[in-house]
């Protein structure tokens, strides 16, 4: 039998994170819309809305990768500033969006430069994630809001049966077949890294935010964190 690799941990983890979405980055797109049936367009835009933050609003996208979230908040005439690691899905990004290459738990931008920060199915990549939200805490200035969307697994028996077989078998093979398997088998085992989703919230609120709310997308296969600077 097969055991696989342990899943990295620290440094480790981070060249691993940054070299496999370089290797994934130019059909990062077209699988990430085949493997949810385009649901993830619906997502995003349910992020954006979720900040409830005035037209105009300077929004940092954290792990911003090829740009969707820095298109939705553009479309809802926000002002993105997209972060990424990897260079390999910066140079794929199609968005006009200011983007730049750094690591979210190191940002470049001053205390309290953000209206609200969105980031997109990246919390399970960070080495740290009270490191992440204390970054976040940061940057976005009192009053100003959060919106972390991430993958989930649905509550109900039936669906999470399906949903398994869909996620551990079927995600690989289609990766696989369309891009690079071995990045695609990473993905449903990177989501041992999310913590219960208790310690999640209750980081995000000792980090210095109010209102910490999940709410549960599509049948629960997705999740939307959303909180507010204190
Ligand atoms: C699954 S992709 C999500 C991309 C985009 N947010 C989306 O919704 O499609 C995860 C992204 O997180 C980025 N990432 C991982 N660790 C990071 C870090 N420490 N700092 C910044 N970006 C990171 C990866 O390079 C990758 O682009």
């Amino acid at each position: 039998m097969n055991v696989p690799a342990p899943l990295p941990e620290g440094e480790e983890k981070v060249r691993a994170v940054r070299s496999m979405f370089d290797s994934i980055a130019p059909r990062y797109d077209l699988v990430n819309r085949v493997l949810t049936l385009r649901m993830d367009v619906g997502w995003r835009r349910s992020t954006v809305e979720s900040l409830h933050l005035p037209a105009d609003s300077v929004v940092v996208d954290l792990a911003a990768g090829t740009g969707d979230l820095c298109r939705e908040l553009q479309h809802r005439g926000h002002l993105p500033i997209g972060i990424d690691l990897s260079w390999g899905m910066l140079a794929h990004a199609r968005t006009s969006a200011p983007l730049v290459q750094a690591d979210a738990l190191r940002l470049p931008l001053p205390d309290g430069a953000a209206a609200g920060a969105t980031c997109g199915f990246a919390l399970r990549n960070f080495v740290d994630l009270a490191g992440f939200f204390a970054e976040l805490a940061r940057v976005v200035r009192p009053g100003g809001r959060v919106a972390l969307l991430e993958v989930a697994q649905p509550r109900h028996r039936l669906l999470q049966w399906g949903h398994g077989i869909y996620f551990d078998r079927l995600v690989p093979r289609i990766g696989g077949l369309l891009s690079d398997g071995a990045a695609y088998r990473y993905l449903p085992r990177s989501v041992a890294y999310l913590p219960p989703l208790g310690t999640l919230l209750d980081s995000l609120d000792a980090a210095g935010f109010a209102q910490v709310d999940r709410r549960l997308l599509s049948g629960g296969i997705a999740q939307l964190i959303t909180g507010t600077r204190r």
